[in-house]
């Protein structure tokens, strides 16, 4: 396993991989690894010849320096779980290589970043777009693998992408949950043992708006009414946003339609959970 500490180490492995004509898959990631990110590992392993994984908890994308010191850092259980899912680099920058002291250059991104976490975490996607663009400058990648949890944060990668004219295809990959139905995230494990028992609620409010949906009902303040009223029967939820939406623009309308998406944030304690569904 290669353990790479700088853009310009990461860069020289991926420039020798790519002479000798290995296709490079990348999944970046800020650590504290679960079985979702050995998901996105093993799908990469599938599709190219060598899979790097990136460690680094960027702190550009977090609004709360608390939010920031809180995060888990687990880094050898992490290499052990990506090595054993078909990992075959790390890159786990130093801070200072990443972000040098004076550093001011940052990616502003489009409308894909405006609703919902953008609203309730002013600066998060800017932190996001401009980390995935260095990250991917630096590997070099043919695919990046993207959980498609963060619905929002894919689709400013794929903005980002696009708009900068980057050579690398974005892949999003379904999300893998617990058998009771509740996402697999890194922020799971800080869940108190009532909240956890509680916060399938999430998932349960996401498929009764979708049930509604096929059912046939199009309004989106109805749909998501739907899902705010399964969040309330769990007493700890305090509920920050639910949102109907397009796959593809995010905006909201009216009316749901086949590409409408339901997403909801949530908070138990201090632990913030997102989570989506498609609705058709
Ligand atoms: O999803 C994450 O873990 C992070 O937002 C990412 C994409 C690694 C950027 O820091």
């Amino acid at each position: 396993m290669f353990i790479l500490r700088t853009p310009a180490e990461m860069r020289a492995w991926s420039r020798s991989q790519r002479f000798a004509t290995e296709t490079i898959g990348f999944v970046p990631t800020m650590g504290a690894l679960h079985g979702g990110h050995a998901e996105l590992i093993r799908l990469s392993a599938s599709e190219n010849t060598q899979t790097v994984v990136s460690i680094f908890v960027n702190p550009a994308q977090f609004n709360v320096r608390s939010d920031f010191e809180k995060y888990p850092r687990t880094f050898e259980a992490d290499i052990a779980i990506a090595q054993d899912a078909g990992a075959t680099a790390i890159y786990a920058p130093t801070s200072d290589s990443m972000y040098p002291v004076g550093y001011r250059t940052y990616v502003e991104p489009g409308m894909a970043a405006d609703p919902m976490e953008g609203e309730g975490r002013p600066g998060h996607f800017k932190g996001v777009a401009t980390v995935v663009v260095k990250l991917v400058n630096a590997v070099q990648p043919h695919r990046a693998y993207f959980g498609r949890k963060d619905f929002q944060q894919l689709a400013v990668v794929n903005e980002t992408v696009t708009a900068l004219d980057m050579d690398v295809t974005i892949v999003g990959v379904p999300t893998v949950r617990e058998p009771d139905g509740l996402a697999l995230s890194s922020r799971n494990v800080r869940l108190s043992h009532q909240a956890r028992a509680q916060a399938p609620v999430i998932y349960q409010a996401l498929t009764a708006a979708r049930e509604a949906y096929k059912q046939g009902e199009r309004s989106r303040t109805k749909l998501e009414s739907i899902a705010r009223d399964v969040l309330q029967t769990a007493v700890d939820a305090n509920v920050e946003y639910v949102t109907e939406c397009n796959a593809v623009t995010l905006l909201s309308t009216d009316l749901a339609s086949e590409n409408s998406v339901m997403c909801i944030a949530c908070w138990f304690d201090d632990v913030r959970l997102i989570d989506n569904i498609a609705l058709s």
